[in-house]
């Protein structure tokens, strides 16, 4: 499902990238662009990330 339209990001990417060492949502901006353009995402990306984390 697509967390970002923006950037297409899906939650499935935003787990790939917690598994190769993203930590936070500022690393996820950072290498994904997720957020970094009408911001409607932070919130759900925020909670993927989070989920992904504890699944790690
Ligand atoms: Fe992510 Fe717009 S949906 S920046």
């Amino acid at each position: 499902m697509y967390v970002c339209i923006c950037h297409a990001v899906t939650d499935k990417k935003i787990t790939q990238a917690v598994a190769e060492g993203v930590e936070s949502m500022r690393q996820l901006r950072h290498c994904l662009g997720v957020g970094s353009q009408c911001g409607k995402c932070v919130c759900h990306a925020q909670q993927v990330l989070m989920e992904a984390q504890q699944v790690k």
